[in-house]
């Protein structure tokens, strides 16, 4: 047992809930009224172009926190099942491959896959050191306490930010190594030249040795996909439509959601599902907070998300050419979803 678990009398008292618990704002009001990124400047660019598309982390306030929630339960959205009985089948593989390490979680989400990391760590009785990071700071409170009620010897040091301040402004790991996950598939979200910076971020936050764990839906019958993003109960519509009421409420705006319908389909040539929203008739949308106006015509789309649907082997060589060399490859009998471990090997 470690020295973590066998804590007992005065000793014990070091070890509450707030003394294990560090958040850390990188968004602070400040950098928010600097970073265009953060203060609507991506809106504004994307309702201006033609086509006109919208950042997909405009999905997430409360309410698409909680619609997200609820389609990862829906029988058509496979994903976040499959990779969740992948994880469960190889943590243990996983956290004797690495040793004691640090997991970083970018969008951390509600934790159930986490838990699953943890439990593999704490079967080996390794030290639990827990980095979460999120852009919401609600979610990334709440999910760390829960964690660390469950967890007597967890330290967490949650961080909200955007992924890429994140990356840049880790502190040194205090475990011997640090593995980074990106699970869920949110991978998906970023088109090729995205997903080549994102790799050389992950390269760059991680020391010679450490871990990138990553989990990718995979190709698969257009039909299977096209259900994930259409289910029969609309909750898949609701969360795509809820981004307009977000936008409303963060900048002054009169969307009329129900001038507006939700639009999912695959491009086959692209690999990648497309979600749109589709004015249903020619209208004016004001975003007041944003000084912006934006004429729709009808049957005008928004591009609200891709969601990339990935080849195992080029994603592995992808990884290889940015110093990730994959080290171990999970799927399940579908090969449905996939994920992997690798190793930086390479100092770039
Ligand atoms: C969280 C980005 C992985 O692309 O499948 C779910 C989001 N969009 N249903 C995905 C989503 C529509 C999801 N990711």
């Amino acid at each position: 047992m470690s020295i973590f678990q066998t804590v007992s009398g005065k000793a014990a008292s070091q070890y509450t809930i707030a003394n294990r618990l560090q958040i850390q704002h990188l968004l602070n009001p400040k950098a928010l009224s600097q970073d265009r990124q953060i203060d609507g400047g991506d809106v504004v660019k994307g309702l201006s172009q033609t086509p006109k598309s919208l950042p997909p982390r405009y999905f997430y306030d409360d309410r698409g926190s909680e619609l997200f929630e609820q389609i990862c339960e829906l029988p058509e959205y496979y994903l976040t099942r499959t990779e969740t009985a992948i994880l469960q089948g190889c943590a243990a593989e996983i956290a004797r491959l690495t040793g004691a390490c640090e997991v970083v979680e970018l969008g951390s989400g509600s934790s159930t896959k986490t838990r699953i990391l943890l439990d593999a760590y704490s079967e080996l009785e390794y030290p639990l050191c827990y980095v979460p990071i999120d852009v919401s700071a609600g979610i990334l409170e709440s999910s760390a306490r829960e964690l660390l009620a469950d967890y007597p010897s967890l330290a967490v040091r949650a961080l909200v930010s955007t992924y890429e301040l994140a990356l840049k402004g880790l502190a040194p790991s205090r475990l011997p190594a640090r593995m980074i996950c990106f699970l869920g598939s949110t991978l998906g979200n970023l088109d090729r030249q995205e997903c080549d910076r994102f790799f050389w971020q992950i390269t760059d936050a991680l020391n010679l040795g450490e871990y990138f764990l990553l989990g990718i839906d995979l190709q698969k019958s257009p039909h299977l996909l096209e259900a994930a993003y259409n289910d029969r109960l609309g909750v898949t519509a609701a969360f795509n439509l809820n981004m307009l009421e977000h936008l409303n409420w963060r900048f002054d705006g009169d969307f009329d959601p129900t001038l507006f319908e939700h639009w999912a389909f695959y491009n086959k040539s692209q690999c990648q599902i497309e979600m749109h929203l589709r004015s249903m008739r020619s209208q004016t949308v004001q975003l007041r907070a944003l000084d912006l106006t934006v004429e729709f015509e009808e049957n005008e789309t928004i591009l609200t998300e891709i969601s990339r649907k990935f080849d195992l082997n080029l994603v592995q060589q992808e990884l290889r050419t940015h110093g990730l060399v994959p080290l171990q490859v999970w799927t399940d009998p579908n090969q449905w979803f996939g994920v992997l471990l690798c190793q930086m090997q390479k100092s770039c």
